[in-house]
């Protein structure tokens, strides 16, 4: 009989992230780190007190309805949630949560680092000095877009569009947004508020997705909408893959209709639409817009806080939903 609540804790997480779950949990970790499937996970839970997942996890109606009645919460070790059915969780009485704003200014690094990087052509840069092609400079050599003077527009102002936008200012571009609702002034400051994503688009020479996934999101840039956009436009995208139709992007891509774009993440990730392998015009991450020591370890310390408060019967730091 186990003294401590037990956790399971669905991958491996950092190492300070893990040690606080050891010093104050019966945790059941994953060394290896595998991707569970949802039985295995679900045979892992029994008789324990809470799960900490990611969104290689999926939790589903069909998975929460299985799961132990022990189970008093989910905390997800990332913002996005479109992994988690927080309906069938608040059905089953089971908490959910999430880790919003630690992973801000992180995310919006990668964003700017995307930018960069596919206007000034970074990818094909960086392999001619790696394969030894570089047989000299040129006036012509490399030409990008740039960003001084351009405007920026942000598909969701949320925190990480807003500290987005607080970096792209410095880089002296305008910025434009779209977002369900439009910001107070003292958030807005300068940018140009649309009240359509159609309407942002047709400015927008350099486009960055900051909206989470929901079902009005899903392939919301497609092949008519990047056709709204400016000529020699940059896309980056650290949200989710799934906002992007793949084909659609790979064939602005493809006549550069738009010129470049950074994608940290994508729809079916790591599985990738391979056509982008194939692009110069493109500059590809493995979905690290988070992953620095400071920010993976605040993910992990605000899902254990929650996970400490749904255990205490305490208000959850930071809910999807809670009693
Ligand atoms: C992480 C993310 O890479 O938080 C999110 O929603 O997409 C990223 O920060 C991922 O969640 C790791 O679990």
């Amino acid at each position: 009989m186990s003294l401590k609540p037990i956790v399971v804790a669905a991958r491996a997480f950092p190492p300070a992230v893990e040690a606080r779950l050891q010093r104050d949990y019966e945790a059941r970790l994953n060394p290896e780190d595998n991707i569970h499937s949802s039985d295995a996970l679900l045979e892992l839970s029994e008789g324990a007190d809470a799960l900490m997942v990611t969104p290689s996890e999926k939790i589903s109606a069909e998975f929460v309805g299985k799961l132990p009645e022990t189970v008093k919460i989910v905390a997800s070790f990332s913002v996005g949630y479109d992994h988690i059915d927080v309906d069938a969780c608040r059905a089953r009485g089971i908490a959910a949560s999430n880790t919003p704003d630690v992973l801000n200014e992180a995310t919006a690094d990668i964003a700017l680092l995307l930018l960069l990087a596919a206007s000034r052509r970074a990818h094909e840069a960086a392999d001619i000095v790696r394969n030894n092609c570089w047989t000299g400079w040129k006036t012509t050599m490399l030409l990008g877009v740039q960003m001084t003077g351009k405007r920026l527009g942000i598909l969701g102002m949320g925190r990480i569009g807003q500290a987005v936008a607080r970096r792209a200012r410095g880089f002296g571009m305008n910025i434009h947004y779209h977002n369900r609702s439009r910001l107070r002034a003292d958030l807005e400051l300068d940018a140009v508020y649309h009240d359509t994503p159609e309407s942002l688009l047709a400015v927008s020479d350099f486009l960055s997705i900051n909206c989470p996934s929901t079902p009005e999101t899903h392939k919301l840039i497609d092949h008519d909408r990047l056709a709204l956009m400016p000529p020699n436009a940059v896309l980056v995208n650290t949200a989710r893959g799934d906002i992007v139709d793949d084909d659609a992007l790979i064939g602005a891509l493809t006549s550069k209709r738009v010129a470049a774009a950074g994608l940290d993440v994508f729809d079916g990730e790591p599985n990738i639409h391979p056509g982008y392998r194939e692009l110069e015009n493109v500059f590809l991450l493995p979905h690290i817009g988070s992953a620095t020591v400071e920010t993976r370890d605040a993910m992990g310390f605000t899902a254990l806080d929650n996970i400490d408060a749904a255990l205490a019967g305490r208000d959850l730091p930071t809910p999807l939903w809670s009693r």
